[in-house]
């Protein structure tokens, strides 16, 4: 068995690593009555047209989440996956206001997911970071309050914060104020941008919400001018080929713009967004362009590479790690 290369993975929603059989056994233990019979039927109805019919999909199956022993169980599941697959070091995002909705206490999200990631380091060999999104199609006072009643955990667990959601018709600068709240409070920042909506609103989430990365960002490429400013200020892209696909943003991976993106010298980043959902966690991913697009080895570890240099670690945990993928054999 080949090893695959140490990496971080940047672009990664937990709820999304909700995995069939988890979903099912969860909602046994909860008594929650899911319209799915077997995984194989659930995984039948992984079937999307867009984003949207797959956030639905996403919302209602997070009914089985309650307990905090849910989210560790959750959260356990996908760091054994990820380790497995090289995943040196998370960035975790997580959507509280899918959970408020349904009645449980952001204290009972993140002491489960706070209880996983602690022990990651020890049991897994993967540090974390945990990114509080923001539902975009929710009103921009629901995020303030949010962010409000998470604040005991910024700068413990919390490190920063995220947009995620229906894109289009939901543009970045409806969020100035939190994002604006989050940088006072010492947080980092990401967004959602240029997946399904307009490179507009990959100008937006840099220049009204100061975002340091932005998760996806694959339409960036309709407008030059944002491509070479994005190359010049070396702003990271946190792509996600499969999600890709299975979202219809591309229609098939031999035509996704990742190898245009690196010609044109973006700092671009493989992950695996929602992996129960698009067909596999980061390294297949990986696996999935070397088949479909014939990415070499020199490309996987240059990917590799920049997975570190657009991670939020202090600069001698991402020195070695760059040391570590240097010294890899691919084999
Ligand atoms: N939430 C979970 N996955 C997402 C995606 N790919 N885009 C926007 N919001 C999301
Ligand atoms: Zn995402």
């Amino acid at each position: 068995m080949t090893v695959p290369v140490p990496k971080a993975e940047l672009h990664l929603h937990i709820e999304g690593t909700l995995e069939p059989e988890l979903a099912l056994s969860l909602a046994e233990r909860n008594g929650v009555a899911l319209p799915y019979g077997s995984a194989a039927e659930l995984r039948a109805a992984y079937a999307f047209e867009d984003l949207q019919s797959f956030l639905d999909l996403y919302y209602a199956l997070t009914a089985v989440l309650r307990t905090g022993r849910d989210f560790a169980d959750l959260a356990e599941a996908y760091l054994a996956r990820a380790a497995a697959q090289g995943v040196r070091h998370a960035e975790v995002f997580f959507d509280p206001q899918a959970h408020l909705a349904r009645g449980v206490a952001l204290d009972t999200v993140l002491s489960g997911l706070g209880s996983a990631l602690g022990a990651a380091p020890e049991r897994h060999g993967v540090t974390t970071r945990l990114i509080l999104c923001f539902l975009r199609d929710r009103p921009a006072e629901e995020a303030l309050e949010v962010f409000e009643a998470a604040r005991p955990w910024f700068g413990t667990l919390i490190h920063g914060v995220g947009l995620d959601s229906a894109e289009v018709g939901h543009p970045p600068a409806k969020f100035r104020e939190v994002f604006d709240r989050a940088r006072a409070a010492g947080l980092r920042r990401v967004a959602h941008a240029g997946e399904e909506g307009p490179p507009e609103y990959v100008r937006e989430a840099l220049d009204v919400l100061g975002a340091e990365r932005i998760d996806h960002g694959i339409r960036s490429l309709e407008d030059p001018a944002l491509v070479a400013r994005l190359a010049a200020e070396r702003v990271p892209l946190t792509v996600c080929p499969l999600s890709n696909v299975r979202l219809r943003c591309v229609p098939d991976l031999s035509a996704h713009p990742l190898p245009r993106m690196l010609d044109a010298g973006l700092l671009v980043t493989v992950n695996s967004d929602d992996p129960s959902y698009f067909g596999g966690y980061v390294e297949d991913n990986m696996d999935a362009l070397r088949a479909a697009l014939g990415l070499d080895d020199a490309t996987v570890r240059l990917l590799a590479e920049n997975s570190f240099r657009a991670a939020f670690l202090p600069a001698d945990e991402r020195d070695a790690h760059l040391r570590a993928v240097a010294g890899h054999r691919f084999g």
